[in-house]
C-alpha cells in the first residue's frame, strides 16, 4: 500500500493545497488523523521545557546546555533532548512547539509545550502563604499553563467548542511537581518532614489539573509520576550524611529521599484511579518515569552509566555538584562523555537518561496509545485528503 494517488501529481501544488487544506481543518477543529494523534498540548517543568522558560527569561539556560544533539542552547534543561522529544519519537509523532515561541495557528499544528522550567503544580499562593519564596513568579504553575491552553484553543477554533481538537490530542500532564519540593527544599529553611506534607497538596492541584482538561473534553491523558530524588546530586549533596544505612547498597541512592518520591507515586496513582472512576469517558494513564528511572540505576553499568551518581556538569564535589557552581557558570566543569552519565547538571538528566527512562516508560503503556506507525506528516497529509495510508 502507498500513496498511488500522489503520483504524477506536481509535489509544489500538493502541498500548498494541503497546507491551505491542513489549516482550515485546523481552524474548524476536524479530526485530522486516524490511528494517531495528531497534535500534543504538554504541561509541566524543566523536565519537560523546550523553550519556554528560555523565551521568559532571554538568556537562560545557555551552552553547555544543549551541546549534545542541537549543539547550541535551545531552552532545553539537558545537554541534549527532554522527555517531550523523546515520547513525541516514542508515539511517532511531530514534537509541538513551545507556547511562548508560536504566534499563529500553523505554528501550533502539532500542539503546543506550555511547560516552564521552575513551575510548581500548585499555585504561587501556597508557598507564600507558608512564607517560601518563589525566585521568580514568571515560571508559573500548572493552573496558568492550563490559562495559556485555553486562551490558545481561542485561536484553533474560534468558530467552535473546540470538541474535536480536544478529543483527538494527546494531554501530557507531568511530569510536574518536583519545583513543589525542590523550592521548599533548597531555600534551606523547610524541614524535609514538612515538605512530606505537601505532597497530597501538590497531587490534589495535579488531580484539579486533570479534571479541568477533561471538562474541557480532553479524552486521553499520559501522567507522567516524578523521578527519584534519592539519586539526584542535588538532593544526595543537601542530604549527604555518613550514615551508610541511609544509602541503597546497590544504587547508592539514598533511601528516604526514594521512599518520598515512591509516596508521591503512590498518592499520584491513587488519584489518578479516583479520577478515571469519576470520569469514565477519559483514558488516564499513568507513566512510570520513577520505576523506570529505578530499574535503570539499578542496572547502570549495563546501560554504559559508568558515574550514575555524579553531575556531569557543575563544580566539585562528592558528586561532582555543589550549590555554589551550578552548571553554566563559568567555574563549572563539564565531563568528557554525557552518554555515560544520569545527571547532567545535578538534577537534570542527560539526553541519554531521558531516551532510556521514555523509553522504558511507555514500553509499559504503549498498547493503550495509539502510535503514529508511518511519519506523522505524511499520515496528516494523507488523512487530510482522505487517501488510504
Ligand atoms: C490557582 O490559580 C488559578 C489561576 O490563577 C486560579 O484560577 C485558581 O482558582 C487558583 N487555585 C487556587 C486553589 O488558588
Ligand atoms: C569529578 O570532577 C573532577 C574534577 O573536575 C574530575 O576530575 C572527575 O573526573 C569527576 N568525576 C566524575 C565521576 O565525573
Amino acid at each position: 500500500m502507498s500513496l498511488n494517488g500522489t503520483r504524477g501529481l506536481n509535489s509544489y501544488n500538493i502541498l500548498s493545497f494541503l497546507f491551505f487544506k491542513l489549516t482550515i481543518l485546523l481552524l474548524s477543529g476536524a479530526h485530522l488523523c486516524h490511528g494517531c494523534y495528531p497534535r500534543m498540548f504538554i504541561f509541566g517543568d524543566s523536565l519537560t521545557d523546550t523553550g519556554n522558560f528560555l523565551s521568559i527569561f532571554g538568556d537562560v539556560p545557555m551552552l553547555p546546555y544543549g551541546q549534545t544533539f542541537f549543539h547550541k542552547a535551545t531552552g532545553r534543561w539537558s545537554d541534549g533532548r527532554v522527555f517531550a522529544d523523546f515520547i513525541a519519537k516514542e508515539l511517532g509523532m511531530s514534537l509541538p512547539v513551545a507556547y511562548l515561541n508560536g504566534k499563529t495557528a500553523e505554528d501550533f499544528l502539532y500542539g503546543a509545550n506550555f511547560a516552564v522550567g521552575g513551575a510548581t503544580a500548585m499555585n504561587h499562593s501556597f508557598f507564600q502563604e507558608k512564607g517560601i519564596t518563589v525566585a521568580d513568579p514568571r515560571v508559573g504553575f500548572l493552573a496558568l499553563q492550563i490559562q495559556w491552553f485555553k486562551q490558545l484553543l481561542t485561536l484553533l477554533c474560534p468558530q467552535s467548542d473546540c470538541r474535536n481538537i480536544l478529543e483527538s490530542s494527546l494531554f501530557l500532564v507531568g511530569e510536574i511537581g518536583v519545583n513543589d519540593y525542590n523550592i521548599p527544599a533548597s531555600s534551606f529553611s523547610v524541614p524535609f518532614d514538612e515538605i512530606r506534607t505537601f505532597v497530597p497538596h501538590v497531587i490534589q492541584a495535579i488531580g484539579e489539573g486533570i479534571k479541568e482538561l477533561i471538562e474541557l473534553g480532553a479524552k486521553t491523558l499520559v501522567v507522567p509520576g516524578i523521578i527519584p530524588f534519592g539519586c539526584t546530586p542535588y538532593y544526595l549533596t543537601m542530604f549527604r550524611t555518613e550514615n551508610n544505612e541511609d544509602y541503597d547498597e546497590v544504587t547508592g541512592c539514598m533511601k528516604w529521599l526514594n521512599e518520598f518520591s515512591y509516596h508521591h507515586e503512590k498518592l499520584l496513582k491513587e488519584e489518578l484511579n479516583k479520577l478515571q472512576r469519576l470520569c469514565p469517558e477519559a483514558t488516564i494513564i499513568h507513566a512510570d518515569y520513577n520505576g523506570a528511572s529505578i530499574d535503570i540505576f539499578k542496572s547502570a553499568e549495563r546501560y554504559g552509566f559508568t558515574n550514575p551518581l555524579f553531575a556531569c556538569c557543575g563544580g566539585e564535589g562528592r558528586y561532582n555538584f555543589t550549590f555554589e557552581i551550578p552548571c553554566g557558570d563559568e567555574r563549572s566543569r563539564v565531563c568528557a562523555d554525557p552518554s555515560r552519565y544520569l545527571s547532567w547538571d545535578g538534577f537534570h538528566l542527560t539526553d541519554r537518561a531521558n531516551e532510556l527512562i521514555v523509553h522504558r516508560a511507555f514500553s509499559k503503556i504503549i498498547k493503550r496509545l495509539d502510535v503514529c506507525e508511518s511519519s506523522p506528516d505524511l499520515k496528516l497529509i494523507a488523512d487530510s485528503m482522505d487517501f488510504e495510508l
